[in-house]
């Protein structure tokens, strides 16, 4: 493929862990799709590869995301090309956002480069960025934005690297992501289960495995067409989230007001900790989104995998 002359223009989803978040670190298996929200690249012509580093950011935002457009660059040969990047996402609340900025600068440097953006070539590429950004994430965030389908996301035992398995839904599964309390870092939720999971290994070790358990049945559930048994796979792996210590009052009481306007279950997404997003799953989102926006809930709904209406 000859490099394509800017303006480009590429896209990178983000995503809603349905089933298995923290579990996932440690090798047991994710369900996740991708939602329409995301960032947007944008590529005009320019005399070397560079990023236009929005205005917003502080300082050591701005040199995390100056280091990670580096080693994407590096890994395409560096074409031509002035980035500019917009999100219609929430950022940095457990909803994929540095790997949906990573995937679409991936994706916009490889066609820059003259490569086709498999999904295979934008993961190997993002991946790389998302270590500037997380350390040693498990992978599945920029995993399901690349594949921009629902996936069933399992870290190769002993590695830094994963695979996703594409689940077919033939229901339409449809989510209404709500935001809860005050977000904490990553970073540190994950580092702080780390410290008790290395001082009670077999309790923690139990209850990781069975959030993986709950998982793959969870992925059966979405292949059989069975809501009703996904929704009650996401509401269990919510109260063995709680009991890992990664829930919090913002969140619960978020989780029981979806399960109140009518969701077949619903559990936080990402981190978790002292807030963050919490998705529930509905047959029709429109009236619990027009709810929770009139109660001043920031709120919005996705469709994550099925037939869509025409
Ligand atoms: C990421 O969105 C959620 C965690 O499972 C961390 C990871 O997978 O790297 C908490």
């Amino acid at each position: 493929m000859a490099p394509r002359s800017p303006p480009l223009t590429a896209f990178g989803a983000g995503k809603v862990i349905l089933l298995g978040e923290h579990s996932v670190v440690y090798g047991h298996p994710a369900l996740a799709g991708p939602l329409s929200q995301g960032v947007t690249a944008r590529g005009v012509p320019a005399k070397q590869c560079q990023l236009a580093l929005p205005s917003n950011l502080s300082r050591p935002q701005r040199a995390q995301l100056t280091a990670a457009f580096a080693r994407a660059a590096e890994a395409t040969g560096s074409p031509p090309v002035k980035v500019t990047l917009d999100a219609d996402l929430p950022l940095a609340v457990g909803l994929g956002s540095s790997a949906a900025l990573s995937v679409a600068c991936a994706r916009l440097l490889l066609m820059a480069a003259g490569k086709e953006p498999t999904p295979r070539d934008a993961a190997r590429v993002a991946w790389a960025m998302e270590q500037e950004f997380h350390g040693t994430p498990s992978g599945v965030d920029h995993t399901t934005s690349a594949e921009e389908r629902l996936v069933l996301y399992r870290r190769k035992p002993g590695t830094t690297v994963g695979k996703g398995r594409v689940v077919d839904s033939p229901e339409p599964l449809h989510v209404v992501v709500a935001l809860a309390g005050e977000r904490s870092p990553t970073k540190a939720t994950v580092g702080a289960l780390r410290e008790r999971q290395a001082r009670w290994p077999e309790r923690y070790t139990r209850l990781f495995t069975e959030i993986g358990r709950v998982a793959s049945e969870g992925a059966r559930a979405v292949e059989a067409g069975d809501l009703e048994a996904l929704g009650d796979a996401m509401n269990v792996n919510q109260g063995l989230l709680a009991a890992l210590g990664l829930s919090s009052p913002p969140l619960e009481e978020m989780v029981y007001r979806l399960r109140g306007l009518g969701a077949l279950g619903a559990k936080l997404t990402g981190a978790g900790g002292d807030g963050g997003a919490v998705i529930g799953l509905f047959l029709e989102p429109g009236p619990a989104v027009t709810k929770l926006t009139r109660l001043g809930v920031r709120c919005f709904s996705s469709q994550l995998a099925g037939p869509r209406a025409v």
